[in-house]
């Protein structure tokens, strides 16, 4: 969406504040042994006491509040009862709705000690995001977002995962412009005043190709490679870009 008004404005700070909430309290619960579906309730009671509620099960029909993947699974993990172990790499994707606005973030969360590339991923997918930030400006193209985001991976010796990346958000979950993880030079879109996207590097140690599992829900990585995840809602301004979500 792009923001006309500033009561619009103020409801997206509103909810995107409390994906925050929520997403720190989930990445603070997790400990060796915690199920996924312990963390997603957690996630959905912080949406509740908030007013807010969880998007993708009213939008798309996800069997849970929040996408819970682990490893080599890169999105949309269906929470359950698989117990978190020393070494994973947990990824926390949350959108949340409230007054008919969206806002959507994920992190990636290290339970106990991790491997030094799971901790290099981790880190890549962040620095990818800032590096994104950089050109999330008046003047550059949706495409400058997703040369950032790859650059900065592949100087990390990891690849991005082509088939899914940012988007528009704010009326719903998934909105126009896409805004892909790589140079794709068809995304043409000029960032203005007022728009709203997600980015989200969605980075492996692996080639990058994803595939579906049968749940008809997760993707993993084909190679089943580690994978990290990294996301805010932002809003392109006059200036540097207004993070809703941080
Ligand atoms: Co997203």
């Amino acid at each position: 969406m792009s923001i006309k008004t500033d009561e619009e404005l103020a409801k997206l700070k509103v909810v995107g504040k409390i994906v925050r909430k929520a997403l720190d309290a989930m990445a603070e619960a997790v400990r060796i042994g915690i199920t996924t579906a312990e963390l997603d309730q957690i996630g959905a009671d912080t949406l509740a006491e908030y007013g807010a509620e969880a998007a993708p099960p009213r939008v798309y029909g996800f069997p849970g509040s929040v996408c819970i993947s682990v490893n080599d699974e890169a999105i949309h993990g269906i929470p359950g009862s698989r117990a978190l172990r020393e070494g994973d790499l947990v990824k926390l994707d949350l959108v949340a709705m409230k007054d008919g606005l969206f806002a959507d973030a994920a992190v990636t969360v290290r339970v106990g000690n991790v491997s030094t590339t799971a901790d290099a991923l981790v880190r890549c997918a962040e620095a990818a995001f800032w590096k994104a930030m950089t050109v999330a400006r008046i003047g550059f193209r949706t495409c400058h977002i997703g040369r950032e985001v790859e650059r900065e991976t592949r100087r990390n010796g990891f690849q991005v995962m082509p088939g899914f990346g940012g988007h528009g958000v704010g009326r719903t979950i998934h909105e126009a412009p896409s805004v892909p993880n790589y140079y794709d030079r068809t995304c043409r879109t000029k960032l203005f005043d007022g728009l709203v996207i997600a980015v989200e590097p969605i980075i492996t140690t692996g080639n990058g190709q994803g595939v579906l599992l049968s749940d008809r829900w997760t993707v993993r990585t084909a190679d089943r490679s580690l994978s990290a995840h990294y996301e805010h809602t932002i809003v392109i301004t006059k200036g540097a870009p207004l993070l809703l979500t941080a």
